[in-house]
């Protein structure tokens, strides 16, 4: 059987879970079962990122302490998962113990091996990006490019990982491991990044208390994004010597946006290999999601709640959306109009109509009781084209694409009935060799959207009458033309997506 380990960011607790989250953490369980489909034993992860100056400050701001003030929201995000039916197998907090260690021991190695130095840092920093800047990188007026709003200057003593020395070693395993990240465009503006000069980064703060203690040098908490970054090994058992952490490391996919990439793709694999760690596989890197071109934020005052959109296009619904309105990587535009408008074409028109017309005509002309498909049948090239295009883009972390090839084979199964018109004909054999077919086209449909619709698909696939659930199936040998046999008793039921007027 083989491993997949896929992560999302931890989530900042100084806001609630918006759109933007629900984004990343939807592709990356739709990854995690498109994998589970195909027999790996996955590990999911998500969290939440509770250290550091931002949070201190909210918690300020609410009046509470930073723990009580991180207790109260961390929920919100698992509460969130949940409700978007969002399968991670682990939820990883930093402020729990099994982090702790975890942070202490990469810091230490990093120590060990001569690339973390005390040294003054005097500049400018952003606290809602929890990042220094340069003055060239910083808009007029000292601002911050991502917030647009002013940075603050620190001076203080702090231990500095030396970055600047891994700009070879870095460009070298780039070079060694091509298209780990991806899409390749996000690549290149990793490259971009690493070619252009590194600076050493400071990992720790005196100015501070919320965070974690140096191990060597009490006085320093680590930065944030040393902490945060961690959190990737933290589950896995790294720091804890009675665990085997590569088990689980490295890591397939690091999912994350496109404005973490200098975190992710330069100091993480930097810090890893100070630290004598495997380099992850792979890293995947969405664009934002946008509201009248900007970035949906909490600093934006943009933020659209993902629970409130799921009571109008249901969480199936909203999923579909997310994964198949924006290709992966790109930045896409949220409206309420695209977002019921795709629901109507894709889900009530095309999905919910073929489910819909398959089992009424099964019902009235062949007693209820489907039939089997046809070995030749002409939909069964649309079906195998379906199913490789789906697991190439799947296997290319390109959602989108994956929902088109998918979606592909429902619109010429409802033009093979268009065609036929089976509804028309008097019952007997050729009805019954095009609804065989038909009936078959959707089971393979249902088994590649499984992964986008979950709750949906094993709706249909009871009402096809098959046993247990798309889930327990084994792909790619279920996706095969002709596995189902026929005889069920296939069920109309409700409307699945019954349509919504604008
Ligand atoms: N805590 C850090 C990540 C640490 S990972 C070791 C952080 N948190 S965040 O909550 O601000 O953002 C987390 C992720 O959500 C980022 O990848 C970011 O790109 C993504 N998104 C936040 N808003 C977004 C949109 N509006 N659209 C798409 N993704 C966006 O950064």
């Amino acid at each position: 059987m083989s491993r997949f380990y896929v992560t999302t960011p931890i989530y900042y607790v100084n806001a609630e879970p918006h759109l933007g989250h629900a984004y990343t953490t939807i592709v990356g369980d739709a990854l995690t079962r498109w994998r589970r489909l195909h027999g790996d034993d996955v590990l999911y992860l998500t969290g939440t990122d509770e250290h550091g100056l931002k949070i201190r400050q909210s918690a300020d701001a609410a009046g509470m302490s930073p723990q009580a003030f991180c207790d109260s929201i961390a929920p919100k995000f698992a509460h969130a998962w949940e409700r978007l039916n969002i399968a991670n197998d682990d939820f990883i907090r930093t402020t729990e113990p099994r982090h702790h260690a975890a942070v202490q021991e990469l810091l230490q190695r990093c120590y060990d091996a001569g690339d973390i130095e005390l040294d003054t840092y005097s500049g400018k920093y952003c606290v809602a990006c929890e990042e220094y800047y340069s003055d060239e990188e910083l808009l007029d007026n000292d601002h911050c490019p991502i917030h647009k709003r002013p940075v603050d200057h620190f001076e203080e003593e702090n231990y500095f990982f030396r970055l600047s020395r891994f700009q070879d070693r870095l460009l070298k395993w780039y070079a060694d491991h091509p298209g780990s990240i991806v899409p390749e465009f996000r690549g290149n503006e990793a490259l971009g990044l690493i070619r252009g000069g590194l600076r050493d980064f400071s990992v720790s703060r005196t100015s501070l208390d919320w965070g974690i203690r140096l191990p060597w040098d009490d006085k320093h908490v680590a930065y944030v994004w040393f902490d945060a970054l961690t959190n990737y090994l933290s589950a896995t058992g790294f720091g804890d010597s009675s665990v085997d952490y590569t088990q689980r490391w490295p890591v397939d996919y690091h999912l994350i946006g496109k404005d973490i990439i200098r975190h992710h793709c330069v100091y993480w694999p930097a810090m890893l290999m100070s630290a004598g760690v495997d380099l992850p596989k792979g890293w995947a890197v969405g664009g934002w999601l946008l509201v009248d071109g900007e970035k949906m934020a909490k600093s934006t005052g943009n933020v659209v709640n993902p629970l409130d959109l799921i009571d109008v296009v249901g969480v199936d619904g909203f999923r579909y959306y997310v994964l198949a309105e924006t290709a992966y990587g790109s930045d896409g535009d949220f409206s309420f109009d695209g977002l019921v408008s795709r629901y109507n074409a894709d889900l009530a028109n095309n999905l919910g109509n073929l489910a819909a017309r398959v089992a009424t005509v099964v019902e009235k002309k062949c007693g209820g009781i489907g039939p089997a498909p046809r070995t030749d049948s002409p939909l069964a090239e649309a079906a195998a084209e379906a199913v490789a295009a789906t697991t190439k883009a799947w296997d290319a972390v390109a959602p989108s694409r994956a929902l088109e090839a998918t979606w592909g084979l429902i619109r010429a199964t409802n033009a093979y009935l268009e065609m036929h018109e089976p509804w028309k004909s008097e019952p007997g054999s050729d009805v019954d060799a095009v609804m065989g077919d038909a009936l078959e086209a959707l089971r393979i449909v249902t088994l590649l959207a499984h992964p986008a619709v979950p709750a949906t698909t094993e709706v249909i696939w009871m009402r096809l009458g098959l046993s247990g659930s798309p889930a327990d199936q084994r792909l790619p040998a279920a996706t095969s033309w002709g596995g189902y046999a026929g005889g069920t008793a296939v069920e109309k039921g409700d409307p699945l997506f019954p349509r919504i007027k604008s």
